[in-house]
């Protein structure tokens, strides 16, 4: 193990152990105001008119009207007001502002007013946005972004075969469940506006600030608050309601505090994409020759992240595999729902889970154990990628693959499960049926495609004379160690204390942008650059001066992605890995117990092996919930489940034992060989807990989350 990896004390651990971290709803201002969101009670529909009730002295309704600035949040393309104007696209988009000093009272002028909407008949599926039925809600045909690419002769391959075989998988909806709902409390003094907050993007909020006041950067500073979790959900959202708070402040020239209920948040905030994936496989001779895969994603009412989340999807839709032709298209559809975002493995995790699914399916129908054949097709160093780039680094596919198959007895297990199985499970009331599961996969790391290049992330490192040594980045603690992981970066290559390594909540008037606390990039990246500061001053040490050093990102040479046809290398490098899960299916109640789950990674180096597997063990246990049980359905536009006793998560009781190993392979673009590793351990949690489930009951599962209900209705289709 790497001298780095050595746990330490969590830097951030004291104050969130002695409750000492003051998050935002903790923050209490004198004259603070309370802000609430009117949110829609219409998927879809036209406001046609509504009634203010008489609202006291310094209280306050704010609508589109109300904003100096423009009412789009730019995201991606700017299609999503921060407060709807003249119609709704999903139940519970913000429409109105509310902001008073009695939160009872604000609470109850939302409960007066009055909207007329005039119902359009709502999107609610990618079929019916495919469809061309209703009125399109983006653009002129509902696509948000359309993406393909092919690589080889696929139509040869294809019309050459002595089989082709054809598979359909679908994903659900996921709420990211952070513990702590989305909140934002913004002051004003001096006509300049601060907002704090949980987010996991300081500069984004600073963007949406100055483009709903039109106030210019100088005049916008934001501070991030303790964070209680992100995962993708505080990427996009912060900024609406960062922005809306600042709108109220500026109005009412008193601090304005916004905190969600967590109703509010989940039906208001952004989601995983639903997906519906489809495969079709060319087989000649015993052996896969060509591969066609169709990505659809539910994006949801309005763009935010779509277009990237599907880049991602459909550059990961052949999995870690080398098919030598292939095609694959991806769709990302506008419905009438809450947008889609981001959200832990962005997208990788609907094409893992189909492409690991669907390959698990042809391992069966061809002959072989799925941990062999999944190893056949296996990328190795030097290969063209699906997008004809090449896989310059090594690649620990069999070494990864024979470390879990020892420590799971996967193969073994295997035979053995197959062999005692019933053949007619819904006949079978004495036993629990028993099913194996194995899962690879990879993860791109940092931004995808030309990313960090257009990003070009600058992070800094300053010195004082006492000695201590202050890093100046916008990245973000959001409970995945961030803070620790840089500190370590920076103490370890100064060789100083970490005790004299200061990292302060990043605020955007003291921090240089180092791009976004996103896509696992954080420790790789900004770290590298810290890395280098850090070498850089050590050289300069000697002095007694206060001086600081800035670092910023330079693209590799030789990594090219063309976006326009999704050509070359998208990624930095890659992490890896590999889960075995083993289940027990109740042949009554057909629920599913979760025996114990194996994971081997290749993250490069880890930069605190304890964090790690912390990372390791709450992306597991996310990704439990979103293969087995965290239902989120809408019933004409209006989820079902609204709250934390209708959304089931996993409790620490359907979580088993998890063994974790890493296998080092370090890359030289990271910080003491560090690669990405936040995401990776959610990417392949599902098909591996669907392919084990899929075995006990003797059945593929198509469809996650796999619930007792769904296994039950799939056992007696025919
Ligand atoms: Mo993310 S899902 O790149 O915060």
């Amino acid at each position: 193990m790497a001298k780095i990896s050595t746990p330490v004390k969590r830097v951030d651990f004291d104050e969130k152990f002695n409750g000492s971290a003051r998050f935002v709803a903790d923050i209490n201002l004198p004259g603070m105001l309370y802000g609430k969101l009117f949110l829609s009670k219409k998927p879809r529909a036209r406001i046609k008119s509504f009634k203010f009730p008489d609202i006291p002295d310094g209280y306050y309704i704010f609508s589109h009207r109300d904003i100096p600035g423009s009412n789009r949040l730019e995201i991606v393309i700017d299609d999503m007001p921060f407060l709807a104007e003249n119609t709704v696209n999903y139940y519970g988009q913000p429409i109105f502002l509310v902001v008073g000093k009695d939160p009872e009272k604000v609470e109850s002028i939302c409960e007066d007013i009055q909207i007329e909407y005039e119902d359009i008949n709502p999107i609610l599926s990618i079929e019916e946005a495919e469809s061309g039925r209703y009125p399109p809600i983006y653009g002129k045909n509902n696509i948000f972004a359309d993406y393909s690419f092919q690589k080889g002769e696929p139509d040869r391959a294809f019309a050459e075969a002595d089989e082709i075989f054809e598979e359909e998988y679908r994903t659900g909806h996921q709420e990211h469940v952070y513990l702590e709902p989305q909140g934002m409390l913004a002051t004003i003094e001096n006509g300049k506006i601060t907002v704090f907050g949980s987010m996991q993007c300081p500069y984004y909020v600073q963007d949406a600030v100055m483009r709903i006041t039109g106030l210019p950067r100088e005049k916008v500073n934001v501070v991030q608050s303790p964070t209680g979790g992100g995962f993708g959900g505080k990427e996009d959202f912060p900024s609406l309601i960062g922005g809306l708070a600042a709108l109220a402040t500026l109005k009412t020239k008193r601090p304005v505090k916004i905190i969600l209920s967590r109703e509010e948040d989940i039906i208001t905030t952004t989601k995983r994409h639903p997906s519906i994936l489809k495969y079709k496989t060319a087989i000649k001779n015993g052996r896969i020759t060509a591969i066609d895969i169709d990505i659809k994603l539910d994006g949801g009412a309005y763009a935010t992240l779509s277009a990237i989340v599907l880049s991602r999807a459909v550059i990961a839709a052949t999995g870690i595999y080398n098919f030598e032709n292939l095609r694959v298209r991806g769709r990302a559809y506008a419905t009438n729902k809450p947008p889609s975002s981001a959200f832990r493995g962005f997208g990788a995790p609907q094409a893992f889970f189909g492409i690991e699914m669907h390959m698990t399916s042809l391992a069966t129908k061809l002959g072989y154990n799925p941990m062999d054949f999944k190893k056949m097709y296996a990328l190795k160093k030097g290969d063209t990628t699906s997008t004809g780039g090449r896989m310059k680094t090594e690649v620990k596919v069999p070494e990864i693959i024979s470390m879990i198959d020892s420590m799971s007895r996967f193969h073994e297990k295997y035979i053995k499960y197959k062999k005692e199985n019933p053949s007619d499970p819904l006949n079978t009331l004495d036993k629990p049926l028993k099913g194996i599961g194995f899962s690879i996969f990879f993860r791109g790391c940092a931004l995808t495609g030309r990313g960090e290049d257009k990003v070009k992330a600058t992070a800094g490192l300053k010195k004082y004379p006492d000695g201590s040594v202050e890093i100046l980045v916008a990245n973000t603690e959001i409970g995945q160690g961030a803070r620790t992981a840089l500190t370590k970066i920076v103490s370890n290559t100064l060789g100083i204390s970490p005790n004299k390594v200061i990292y302060n909540y990043p605020e955007t008037s003291r921090v240089p942008d180092s791009g976004p606390t996103v896509a696992s990039r954080t420790t790789m990246v900004v770290g590298k650059l810290l890395e280098r500061a850090a070498k850089k001053l050590k050289n300069l040490w000697n002095s007694k001066d206060e001086f600081a050093i800035f670092e910023t990102y330079r693209h590799p040479e030789g990594l090219n992605w063309d976006e326009k046809n999704f050509h070359g290398d998208p990624y930095l490098d890659y992490s890896w890995g590999a889960n075995v899960v083993e289940v027990e299916v109740d042949p009554l109640t057909f629920e599913v117990k979760i025996k114990k789950i194996w994971a081997v990674y290749d993250i490069g180096v880890a930069i605190d092996k304890r964090m790690m597997k912390g990372q390791i063990d709450g992306g597991i246990a996310q990704g439990v919930g979103y293969a087995t049980m965290e239902v989120l359905e809408f019933k004409n536009g209006i989820p079902l489940q609204k709250n934390l006793t209708d959304y089931i998560i996993p409790t620490s009781l359907d979580i088993p034992e998890i063994e974790s190993e890493l296998i080092e392979n370090p890359s030289n673009l990271g910080p003491y060989g560090a690669k990405c590793a936040g995401e990776v351990p959610f990417v392949g949690v599902a098909p591996a807990v669907a392919s084990a489930i899929s075995m006990a009951i003797g059945k593929t599962v198509k469809k996650i989350p796999a619930t007792p209900e769904y296994i039950l209705e799939l056992l007696h289709e025919d």
